[in-house]
């Protein structure tokens, strides 16, 4: 096998990481997700979350990736394990998965750039939405985005990946920033900062009765397997993509102070995004729940309609938006791409592009119809994401066990004891917590009957 490629820098590994995590799920997930789930609830779950269960299995991606020095599915054979190889098949799957209709969203992202130009949705942007959202446009743009994605991972992890994002956090986060200042200027936005920022303490209960089985009920039965799942989906965690991006990281690294930078600064995002789409939402009365995966090309389309200058902030915030969303997608990318050339010696840019066009392919029903969408989302959320976290956990915590300990310490300055602090945390209450939090999942997967395709 030739020599593997490793981050030119230290900055490059974080900002990649950070790259693959600040994506549409921050900025586009995370406000509607928000406004469906519970406003102020969900967001304090999903920060409970990200903290207390999404770094702990990052810290065990890292390890796995860094330690074997190989892609998501071959690491748990390098490690010892090959019969955990199914907990990196279920990761790649799910980026997969998740990738294809990831990009339907991205499609939208690039036609919103033109449609900001143009002006083209200023005058209904309800209607602009649902006219591009589904069916031959949308199909189209999601070509091209995939196209792009396969453009640069077919470049390379030092020259494509890194180079691409190494621009695109900074301009976010004050794109991002200058247009929180400017909603709080609005008036009728107060209620949308109530809403998001001020949890009502009563709707934090769940309660549980045994008949045989566990069965819960109380307002966090909905709020967590979403909250939770989007701290996941949010961190780019049960998809391959951290253990991927960690193998290319060396020994002398912390791997500590580099998922904590992750979080918080994803963390960040999400809650930044929120600042400006809630609100907005608000001001445009529109009532919370029913922005659905609209809301935030709806409520920013009729901003910028408003704002002085609108078409270019509108260009240029969509322009950023679709790098942040290409920096994610060629995390998912790259986890399926490298697996291919790991094992088989092939070459790069020929196997980016047929997985490219299989995930194409995937996206189809997606990109022609939103319901296949939001099935998508649905079974990734409730599932998939909390499934393959719990393979991940299961396998460091239990199975690999005290080695990551010392994998995770290596290149850092922290003691033994905060090593086997993040193993116990991971063995026990982390584990119980993403139990519960798929269990939740499918209870109501199945009770809402969302596991049933919309044919
Ligand atoms: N974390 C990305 C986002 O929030 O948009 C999405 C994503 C990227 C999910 C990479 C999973 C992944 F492996």
């Amino acid at each position: 096998m030739s020599q593997r490629e490793t981050w030119a820098t230290r900055a490059g590994f974080i900002l990649a990481a950070v790259g693959s995590a600040v994506g549409l799920g921050n900025i586009w997930q995370f406000p509607f997700k928000t406004s469906e789930y519970g406003g102020a609830t969900f967001l304090v779950v999903y920060l409970v979350a990200a903290l207390g269960i999404g770094l702990p299995a990052m810290l065990a991606e890292f390890v796995i990736g860094r330690k074997s020095n190989l892609n998501a599915i071959s690491a748990f054979e390098r490690l010892g394990h090959r019969n955990w190889k199914w907990v990196g098949v279920l990761g790649v799957g799910i980026g997969f998965w998740i990738l294809s209709y990831y990009s339907v969203v991205g499609g939208w992202v690039l036609r919103y750039i033109g449609g900001s130009l143009t002006g083209a949705y200023f005058a209904d942007p309800a209607s602009y939405f649902g006219s591009v959202s589904a069916g031959l446009d949308a199909l189209v743009l999601h070509a091209v985005f995939m196209l792009l994605v396969v453009a640069i991972v077919a470049g390379g992890v030092e020259d494509g990946i890194e180079r691409a994002t190494k621009l695109m956090v900074p301009s976010i986060v004050v794109i991002l920033g200058a247009l929180a200042v400017w909603v709080f200027t609005l008036s009728g936005a107060s209620p949308g900062y109530v809403y998001f920022l001020s949890p009502d303490l009563s709707q934090l209960s769940l309660s549980v009765s045994f008949d045989p089985f566990p069965s819960f009920s109380g307002p966090l039965t909905n709020v967590i397997p979403f909250a939770v799942s989007q701290a996941f989906f949010s961190l780019s965690l049960g998809m391959g993509a951290m253990i991927t991006y960690a193998s290319y990281v060396g020994e002398d690294q912390s791997l500590f102070g580099d998922s904590i930078t992750v979080v918080v600064l994803n963390s960040a995002v999400g809650v930044l995004a929120g600042l400006v789409v809630i609100p907005l939402l608000f001001v445009q009365g529109v009532e919370p729940g029913s922005g659905g995966a609209g809301a935030l090309f709806i409520s920013l389309a009729t901003a910028f309609a408003e704002l002085p200058a609108g078409r270019l902030v509108g260009a240029v915030f969509f322009a950023v938006v679709l790098i942040a969303a290409l920096s994610s997608a060629i995390s998912l990318l790259e986890v399926v791409t490298s697996y291919v050339v790991d094992t088989y010696g092939a070459r790069r840019p020929r196997v980016a592009a047929v997985l490219g066009g299989l995930i194409f392919l995937l996206g189809t029903p997606s990109a022609w119809d939103t319901a296949w969408l939001t099935w998508f989302d649905t079974l990734a959320y409730q599932l998939l994401l909390p499934l393959s976290v719990l393979g991940v956990l299961l396998f460091a915590g239990w199975v690999y066990g005290r080695p990551a300990v010392a994998e995770l310490l290596s290149g850092s300055s922290f003691g033994q004891g905060v090593g086997v602090t993040w193993l116990w945390l991971a063995r026990t209450v982390v584990i119980l917590a993403v139990l519960l939090t798929l269990w939740l999942g499918i209870q109501t997967l199945f009770v809402d009957g969302a596991i049933v395709p919309p044919l």
